[in-house]
């Protein structure tokens, strides 16, 4: 499902992000435009590709909603549309009960989280239809959406309100053959995890991680399934004792 298609990542430089481009590169992609706000970090993932001029790169930070716009345009432009795009950015607020988060931290990660998903939906939905792409849009949400979550709330609710925007999406598939999903993954061994938190210690010690792989292995089923649910849940299996 990879093979020869033009794909967009956001978030790509570390954790889910880099395991997609990694999909994308060893499937045969055609073209991969991938962001993200640690530009440094990006450049030194994508060399590690022996062929990696199909990879367009660049530092872009989702919360410039205007710089996001623009990119996806250029993107669709430089290779003639896009097929698949993977919204996957996100951040965690980094408090542990609201009184102790920062209203702009609270706002940061409804941008990067939501906001940033909503446009890189709207604009790519509309990229693809006037070119007549039957893509497919992938969200990148959390198990987190269905559960509260009193250390980050901001958090909890930017993930339900993705898969609830990306649930409203469905009619696109109809309306333009463009089919929107959410994957929602359980706690996986990547770097937003903080794992040193006293506050998730106790979550984290009751399941077992699971790898950036075996989300990308579900979105690629996603991907293959044109009768795949709004959204798809990647749970952790409990830690055996
Ligand atoms: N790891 C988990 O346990 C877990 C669980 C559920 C959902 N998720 C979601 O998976 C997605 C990927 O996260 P990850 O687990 O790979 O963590 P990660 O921290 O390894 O990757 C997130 C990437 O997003 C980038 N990013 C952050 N803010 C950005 C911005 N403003 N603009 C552009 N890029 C930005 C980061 O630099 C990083 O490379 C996120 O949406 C996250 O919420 C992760």
């Amino acid at each position: 499902m990879l093979k020869n298609k033009r794909i967009v990542v956001t978030g790509g430089a570390s954790g889910i992000g880099a395991a997609i481009v990694a999909r994308c590169v060893a499937a045969g992609a055609k073209a991969v435009h991938v962001i993200d706000i640690d530009g440094d970090k990006l450049a030194a993932s994508v060399a590690q590709y022996s062929d990696a001029t199909l990879i367009h790169h660049q530092a872009l930070d989702v919360q410039d909603r205007e710089a996001l716009t623009d990119w996806l345009i250029s993107a669709d432009e430089s290779t003639q549309g896009f097929d698949i795009v993977f919204n996957n950015a996100g951040v965690m607020s980094g408090g542990d009960q609201l009184l102790s988060t920062r209203v702009e931290h609270l706002l940061r990660v409804i941008d990067i989280n939501l906001i940033a998903t909503m446009i890189g939906t709207r604009i790519a939905a509309e990229c693809m239809s006037k070119r007549g792409i039957k893509g497919v849009i992938i969200n990148t949400a959390s198990t987190a959406a269905f559960n509260a979550m009193p250390a980050d709330p901001a958090y909890a609710a930017s993930k339900a309100a993705v898969v609830n925007f990306t649930q409203s999406c469905m009619p696109l598939a109809e309306q333009y053959g463009i089919r929107v999903h959410a994957v929602c993954p359980g706690v996986t061994d990547t770097a937003i995890v903080p794992r040193n938190a006293e506050w998730l210690k106790p979550a984290l010690a009751a399941v077992q991680w699971l790898t950036p792989d075996e989300i990308v292995d579900v979105m690629e089923e996603v991907l293959v399934d044109s009768n795949a649910p709004a959204y798809r849940r990647v749970d952790n299996a409990p830690r055996s004792v």
